[in-house]
């Protein structure tokens, strides 16, 4: 699978813990470009994994993804963000910032993910939650596009996690622009008979 990016995008991974996002990430994406959930809980209160510091966290994870997005840098939410509520968050950002989303999803079988939570020594998390987390998702696959995602790639297996490409486009390049060639001239026209109507 080849994953098409605008070279300005935000990124959004989506899937259950031990899904893979942060594996994921890490292998496609520079550290400075992810806003991990995770990080930021330990930002705020030197424990990755406290769940009670989850509003504070995101609070900085939303600040630095508009900051992000206004200048124009690529950004991946490495977070579950299997709830229609959070993903509503940070579509609002991009969208006021005219930035377009790409959702990736991770949905691996949850089997496949309780395991390797299993072996995965920090950060553990509760198989009932983990299995909470797989009905949300399921909930939310089909309507993800309509969300506001201009694209939505789907891995299913640890080999297509393994075998996906990025692919970025140049920054601003007309052919991954929220706006159309057309559109752009149209924009420009009004903006300059503005100036005229204000000079
Ligand atoms: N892992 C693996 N093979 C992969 C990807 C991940 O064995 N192809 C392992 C990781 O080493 C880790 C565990 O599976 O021990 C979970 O992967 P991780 O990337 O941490 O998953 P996340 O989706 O980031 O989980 P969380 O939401 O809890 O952060
Ligand atoms: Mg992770």
């Amino acid at each position: 699978m080849t994953i098409l990016l605008p070279g300005d995008a935000m990124v959004v991974l989506v899937g259950i813990a031990g899904s893979g996002k942060s594996t994921f990430a890490q292998a496609h994406f520079a550290p400075t470009e992810i806003l991990s959930s995770d990080e930021f809980r330990g930002v705020v209160a030197d424990d990755e994994s406290d769940q009670s510091a989850s509003e504070d966290a995101f609070a900085l994870l939303h600040a630095a993804l508009r900051l992000r997005l206004r200048r124009g840098r690529l950004t991946v939410v490495d977070a579950t963000n299997v709830e229609e509520w959070g993903r509503r968050q940070l579509l609002d950002i991009a969208g006021q910032e005219r930035r377009a989303a790409v959702a990736i999803v991770l949905d691996l079988p949850v089997e496949v993910c309780l395991e390797r939570l299993g072996g995965r020594g920090a950060r553990p998390v509760p198989p009932h939650a983990v299995r909470r987390q797989h009905r949300e998702l399921h909930g939310s696959l089909p309507t993800l596009g309509a969300e506001g995602f201009r694209t939505v790639y789907v891995i299913e297996s640890e080999a297509e996690a393994d075998a996906a490409r990025i692919e970025r486009a140049p920054r601003g390049s007309a052919g991954h622009n929220a706006m159309s060639r057309r559109n752009r001239a149209r924009r420009d026209d009004a903006r300059s008979s503005n100036r005229h109507r204000n000079a």
